[in-house]
């Protein structure tokens, strides 16, 4: 094995690359249950991949057959079913695990300096990932696949001037027809699996140039043994790569009780409308998107005008990606943080799950209330966060992790 090691590092960076990014790479000895979801969106997309191109083969995309090319993978080829369930509960786990990944960030103040870079870069996947899971939406062509395609395209129907071309340069055609689901198929299985995962490579080298943060904020590159090496960091690989088969553990058994048992999940993660072929003449009485974007769903319809809606949603995501130049604290973990922050970040967890409940439901009195309140908590939430992170008081960071 060594020879032939030996024969391969002369010719390609095998062992070096190893040791810098698991066995040599020391990251911070305190990682927590936050921690897991870095590797588990890693296993989702490994999933979404395997299970996307078997799906692949036997999936017909025209407006024809897209439908009934479902129905057959899901009654007549062999397994089809279950390689069907994986990936569309891959979808709405992906965001689970990603959106966890990301409250984890804004928990510890994984973003400020020095990792602006993978906060971005993050950002940019999460971008992607909504595309993605858009056009994957339409391919089974069920009403809601159809009506909800419908519904977003229009909205670049708001911009002023060149609305109307960009709609229907985006379908390919005055309405959304074959020729949408041609070019939607083409992105989501080869264009947008190739950005994302070249961004999750760039994500991780950015991560590994500078370090692992971990919940005490504290950087362990500033205590180092006679050797170089950080006092409280342990080697990725065995310690994490071991700590790791844990979270995939618990979270395969969720997630095959999902497959085995609730694939629709009541409706969220397969809405009950798609199970109906698409059908241009007919819109569905309730057209809502699938709940991991329904937050910003509700931020749309939150703005009584139609383009303000859109700039508002647009916005919604666009002011994630300044964030590391929002947050002024001194110091980066929330257990360090003052309680402006810790009441702000709160109020901004509940603004968002009560947007995804509201975005979900038919529209109503009481729902457009809360979706407006929350969307200017949702807001506040970033646009006060330069005043309160320099004006609380925060609590000195240990120079050591303690825990
Ligand atoms: C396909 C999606 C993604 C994959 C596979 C992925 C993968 C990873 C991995 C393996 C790590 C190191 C382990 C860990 O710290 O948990 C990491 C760290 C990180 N990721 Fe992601 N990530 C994804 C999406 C995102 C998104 C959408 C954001 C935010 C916008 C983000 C922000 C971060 C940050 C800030 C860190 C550093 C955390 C720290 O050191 O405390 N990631 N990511």
């Amino acid at each position: 094995m060594s020879k032939f090691m030996e024969w391969v590092d002369a010719r390609f960076p095998a062992t070096k690359m190893w040791e810098e990014h698991l066995s040599k790479y020391y990251a911070p000895k305190n990682f927590n249950f936050f921690y897991f979801f870095g590797s588990l969106a890693l296993l989702v997309l490994v999933n979404q991949i395997i299970t996307g191109i078997w799906l692949t083969m036997s999936y017909t995309p025209s407006s024809e057959e897209a439908f009934a090319s479902v129905e057959y993978i899901m009654r007549d080829v062999d397994y089809g079913w279950i390689i069907r369930y994986m990936h569309s509960t891959g979808a709405s786990a992906f965001f689970v695990v990603v959106y966890m990944h990301m409250f984890r960030g804004l928990l510890y103040g994984s973003y400020q300096k020095p990792r602006e870079l993978v906060w971005l870069f993050g950002m940019l996947i999460y971008l992607a990932l909504m595309a993605e899971a858009f056009m994957g939406y339409l391919l089974p062509w069920g009403q809601m696949s159809y009506w909800g395609a419908q519904v977003i395209i229009s909205l670049f129907g708001a911009i002023p001037v060149i609305g109307a071309d960009l709609t229907q340069w985006i379908r390919g055609d005055y309405l959304i027809s074959g020729i949408t689901l041609n070019r939607f198929f083409a992105l989501h299985v080869v264009a947008l699996p190739i950005v994302i995962l070249g961004l999750v490579v760039l994500h991780i080298l950015a991560l590994h140039e500078v370090g692992s943060n971990n919940p005490e904020g504290v950087d362990i590159k500033k205590k180092k043994d006679a050797n170089g090496i950080p006092l409280d960091g342990i080697p990725f690989h065995p310690y994490y790569t071991v700590k790791d088969i844990v979270g995939v553990v618990v979270f395969l058994f969720v997630f095959c009780s999902i497959v085995f048992f609730f694939p629709e999940m009541g409706g969220y993660f397969l809405e009950k409308p798609n199970f109906e072929v698409a059908n241009a003449f007919k819109t569905p009485a309730h057209i809502a998107p699938v709940w991991y974007f329904t937050p910003f769903y509700a931020i749309l319809r939150a703005v009584p005008d139609k383009l303000m809606g859109v700039v508002a949603m647009g916005a919604a995501i666009a002011i994630l990606f300044v964030l590391p130049w929002l947050d002024r604290s001194p110091v980066k973990s929330i257990r360090h943080k003052g309680w402006l922050s810790k009441l702000w970040l709160l109020i901004f967890a509940v603004s968002f799950v009560i947007l995804g409940y509201f975005g979900s439901q038919a529209p109503s009195d009481v729902g457009t209330i809360m979706s407006r309140t929350c969307t200017i908590l949702y807001f506040a939430f970033f646009l006060l966060m330069p005043f309160y992170t320099r004006m609380e008081k925060t609590k000195p960071v240990p120079d050591r992790v303690t825990c």
